[in-house]
């Protein structure tokens, strides 16, 4: 499918922005997860997303920008069997995993954090990281230590519910519960939502850690601008289709792109 509507009033087609599923196909044939032409929305009728393609390769750590209700949790949920899929495919290493269940997908590597209420308010931090282990109970223990190497303060807090967590301590147990399961790929969906830009900064550098230590992740952010500074490649969803892809320095620095994307969400 090509999106010959997406680029540009004064007729200069960015080196960037997507016109045809060339790059996309070519990209994706070694890719751990991908997506192809997916057709998915919420009510009958409505489709969301509309022709979103998608890949990630071994490794890779993929950003996905885009303005206010384009489609970015969408597309990961359609990823975790959220939300039915009514067309296009996704495949997890080289298995067709469209419309299957989450408790299948994450027994078969896919971890997820939901950009809201994404942790267990009434648990504490160690049994919401039990929770998230518990198809694994005998590796606990070994995860629990992976963990709090990368987030320190959850293993000093281990006791302490998580409804009195500040924001970021929530996030930080959000996505060591993600982890607890040994995931190959992990969708993390507006890591850094809501928290002060230290705790942002913070949020993004863990992202990093993760993925240097061989996690394949794919991030949805509004803070489109330091997303694309960390992430290897990224792609601007606009209405449901890919709008652009590209290496993160790329599309920071495509014209067309600060002028649609990077001028009105959020400043890094
Ligand atoms: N459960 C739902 N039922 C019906 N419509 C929904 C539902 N969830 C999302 N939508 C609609 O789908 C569209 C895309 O929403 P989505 O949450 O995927 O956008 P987004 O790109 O993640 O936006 P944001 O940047 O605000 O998080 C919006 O128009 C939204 O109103
Ligand atoms: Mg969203």
């Amino acid at each position: 499918m090509s999106h010959p509507d997406v680029p540009a009033e004064d007729g200069a087609v960015p080196a960037s922005a997507v016109t045809d599923r060339s790059a996309h196909l070519a990209g994706a044939e070694n890719a751990v997860l991908r997506c192809d032409e997916l057709l998915a929305g919420y009510l009958p009728g409505v489709n969301i997303l509309n022709g979103a393609d998608l890949y990630v390769g071994p490794g890779e750590l993929v950003g996905i920008i885009g303005p206010n209700g384009a489609g970015k949790s969408t597309l990961l949920k359609s990823m975790f069997g959220l939300v039915n899929i009514r067309s296009g495919t996704v495949t997890l290493k080289g298995e067709d995993i469209t419309n299957m269940k989450a408790h299948d997908l994450v027994s078969r590597g896919v971890g997820y954090v939901p950009q809201t209420n994404n942790v267990f308010p009434s648990l504490t931090i160690e049994e919401n990281l039990e929770m998230g282990a518990f198809q694994m109970p005998k590796r606990f223990k070994e995860r629990f230590e992976f963990v709090c190497d990368i987030f320190p303060a959850l293993g000093e807090r281990r006791k302490q519910r998580a409804g009195s967590l500040s924001g970021g301590e929530r996030q930080m147990v959000a996505m060591a519960r993600a982890l607890m399961t040994e995931p190959s790929v992990l969708l993390l969906d507006e890591p850094s939502a809501g928290l002060s830009p230290k705790l942002q900064d913070l949020v993004f550098i863990q992202t990093q850690q993760i993925n240097k230590a061989g996690v394949t992740i794919i991030m949805v952010e509004q803070n489109a601008r330091r997303c694309l500074q960390i992430c290897h490649r990224g792609y601007v969803l606009d209405q449901g289709r890919n709008a652009y892809m590209a290496s993160g320095r790329e599309l920071i620095n495509d014209p067309k792109v600060i002028e649609l994307y990077l001028g009105t969400l959020a400043r890094a």
